[in-house]
């Protein structure tokens, strides 16, 4: 029986990569190393008092957690930032899709530079804003020409820019963001999932001079809280409030609040993976390259690998070895490409081992 799905949700498929435990599973850019003993603990004492007020409603505003995670940003980028300037969510996915249901919606068109993150798009499809896809490069840049001359030609009320860019790992200058943000008259979502494992400075960094610039985050990757789903944004206090016309009350669990708040209390501990990470990372390009096989620069937590001839061969061939990677072949600009992120030591070895039998 075919249900009245809105017309233009019809063929669509979910957006989701395969989740199977029991591989080696470097596929979706998570942090590889799960919570200390001491952190689980923080969580389950701080989960167990926030449980004793489960019969209230959270903080709507979730002003202690956006309070918190000013106080981060501020510390890493070194600018001041208020908690109406920053905004949280469950996972930087919602806080992208408030910003389309607030900034988007029909008649109006979002942009975004391709390859990039397969989300924006169907977050556009699914607030019915019209999505253009503006090709990167050959090596998967973006210029200022580039970019300015897209903004101009197709006037978004929103223009997304990945920084470190997902699947690439390529990471975007500031002074693109920032010419950008000088020829639009629309929103410009900033988005910089991956910032702690890049060297560049935030896009945080220009909020003062440009009002309509938003720049999201997220506790997925460096924060190592993939399952805790917690996604932030800076932005000026009026673009905040207008993405409070748009949240569901109470859309963040009292639990949630409290799990983040006892993580990013200890965010040292925390972001001290990432150097761990950056170092497989790097073990992971060298060994690549060692194989005679090109690698995309990145300033992620992952990389892309190939191009190959049949990458989903060699993806099936990885996986019978026992490591997950992502066939994103299929995707507009990437014929060929897979792409894999750091793992532990040990993982990051068992993939290079996989790919060296593979392809010998
Ligand atoms: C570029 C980018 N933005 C946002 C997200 C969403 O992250 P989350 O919803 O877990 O915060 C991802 C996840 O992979 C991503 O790659």
């Amino acid at each position: 029986m075919a249900l009245p799905v809105r017309d233009d949700l019809v063929g669509k498929v979910p957006y989701g990569a395969p989740q199977l435990p029991e591989a080696i599973q470097l596929n979706v850019n998570e942090n590889p190393y799960p919570p200390s003993e001491a952190l689980v603990a923080d969580i389950a004492a701080a989960v167990g008092e926030a449980a004793r007020r489960l019969h209230r409603y959270p903080d709507r505003d979730a002003v202690a957690l956006r309070t918190d995670l000013a106080a981060y940003l501020t510390r890493v980028t070194g600018v001041p930032l208020g908690v109406e300037q920053v905004w949280a969510a469950n996972g930087s996915n919602e806080v992208l899709q408030q910003v389309c249901q607030a900034f988007g919606g029909p008649g109006r068109t979002a942009i975004g530079f391709e390859p990039s993150y397969a989300m924006h798009p169907l977050l556009a499809a699914a607030t019915s804003t019209r999505w253009v896809g503006v090709p990167r490069a050959q090596d998967f840049s973006l210029s200022l020409d580039v970019a300015v001359a897209a903004v101009r030609e197709h006037r978004p009320a929103i223009t997304f820019v990945t920084t470190p860019n997902n699947p690439t790992g390529t990471v975007t200058l500031l002074e693109v963001v920032a010419a950008v943000c000088e020829a639009s008259a629309g929103m410009v979502l900033v988005d910089e999932a991956y910032a702690e494992f890049g060297t560049s400075a935030s896009a945080v960094t220009l909020l003062a001079e440009h009002p309509r610039l938003l720049v999201s985050r997220t506790m997925s990757k460096a924060f190592a809280g993939a399952g805790l789903r917690l996604g932030y944004l800076a932005a000026s206090a009026e673009a905040v409030d207008a993405l409070q016309l748009v949240r569901l009350p109470y859309h963040l669990s009292a639990l949630t609040q409290a799990a983040a708040r006892a993580a990013l209390a200890r965010t040292d501990e925390l972001l001290g993976t990432v150097e761990a990470v950056k170092g497989q990372r790097d073990r992971m390009v060298a060994g690549i390259r060692g194989l005679g096989l090109p690698v995309v620069p990145t300033e992620a937590n992952f990389l892309l690998f190939g191009p190959f001839d049949s990458p989903g061969r060699v993806w099936q061939q990885l996986l019978d070895a026992g490591v997950l990677v992502r066939d994103l072949s299929s995707a507009p600009g990437l014929a060929g490409w897979l792409r894999v992120n750091a793992g532990t030591p040990d993982e990051t070895g068992a993939f290079l081992d996989a790919l060296a039998a593979v392809i010998r």
